[in-house]
């Protein structure tokens, strides 16, 4: 099936826009900025309104729309904690939120990934505290993040996780990889196995946009480790 043609048919019936989350798309999109596919803005929308999370994590914030995304059709009681690493996208991110009636609902915090996480997950106001993570960022290190990830995420919460299909280079065999892209592809089947098999986790690989991991933390995680 071309994707692309199924892309642009899923996206062609979307009609509930928000003016200012179209203008920050198109603008992220015409200077090459990574955001979500078109295709996930209403994915997480009914996500959003499923499980109504009070607190959000994203990991990668890029210039902010995602998270202005979540912000936008959640419960204006939620907040979102989203972290970034690059100096350029952090303060266009400020701008971005700062611009809108959002802001006050969404803390950056700027620094990589791996380091921010572990503060977070050991400071006893964010760990455990989280109804839902959004994994957006540099694909090879999910597998990484994950152990971090689920100390922050309550018991009964969801996880998604973008790019997981890698634009279906993950269904190849790794001789059709180019080299350069072999660690990310290992890595990224690494990940997918983890969450397949881990007993405290139920996730659902969806072939959505560049391919969308669902994974919800089951209650008795802490039982099961
Ligand atoms: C795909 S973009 C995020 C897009 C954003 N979620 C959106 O849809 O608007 C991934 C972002 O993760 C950031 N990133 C990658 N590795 C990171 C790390 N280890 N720590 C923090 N940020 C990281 C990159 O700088 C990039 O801006």
């Amino acid at each position: 099936m071309d994707r692309q043609r199924l892309s642009a048919f899923i996206n062609a019936f979307d009609t509930d826009r928000d003016p200012l989350l179209t203008q920050l798309e198109l603008e992220s999109i015409s200077q090459g900025i990574p955001i979500i596919r078109h295709e996930m803005i209403s994915f997480l929308q009914v996500i959003l309104k499923i499980v109504k999370p009070g607190r959000i994590l994203e990991v990668g914030t890029a210039t902010g729309f995602s998270a202005l995304v979540m912000a936008a059709y959640s419960d204006p009681s939620c907040h979102i904690v989203t972290i970034e690493k690059d100096p350029d996208r952090i303060t266009a991110a400020r701008e971005h939120f700062s611009g809108t009636d959002m802001a006050d609902r969404i803390r950056l915090i700027p620094g990589d990934a791996q380091e921010v996480l572990e503060m977070l997950a050991n400071d006893p106001e964010h760990a455990c505290g989280y109804d839902m993570v959004f994994m957006d960022a540099a694909k090879a290190q999910y597998i990484h993040f994950l152990p971090l990830v689920k100390r922050l995420m309550k018991p009964g919460a969801i996880m998604i996780s973008d790019n997981v299909l890698q634009e279906g280079n993950l269904l190849e065999s790794k001789y059709l990889i180019p080299r350069r892209d072999r660690t990310i592809y290992k890595r990224m089947r690494d990940y997918l196995y983890a969450l397949k098999h881990d007993p405290a986790l139920i996730t659902s690989i969806l072939p959505l946009g560049d391919g969308v991991a669902l994974s919800y933390l089951r209650e008795d995680s802490q039982a099961i480790g």
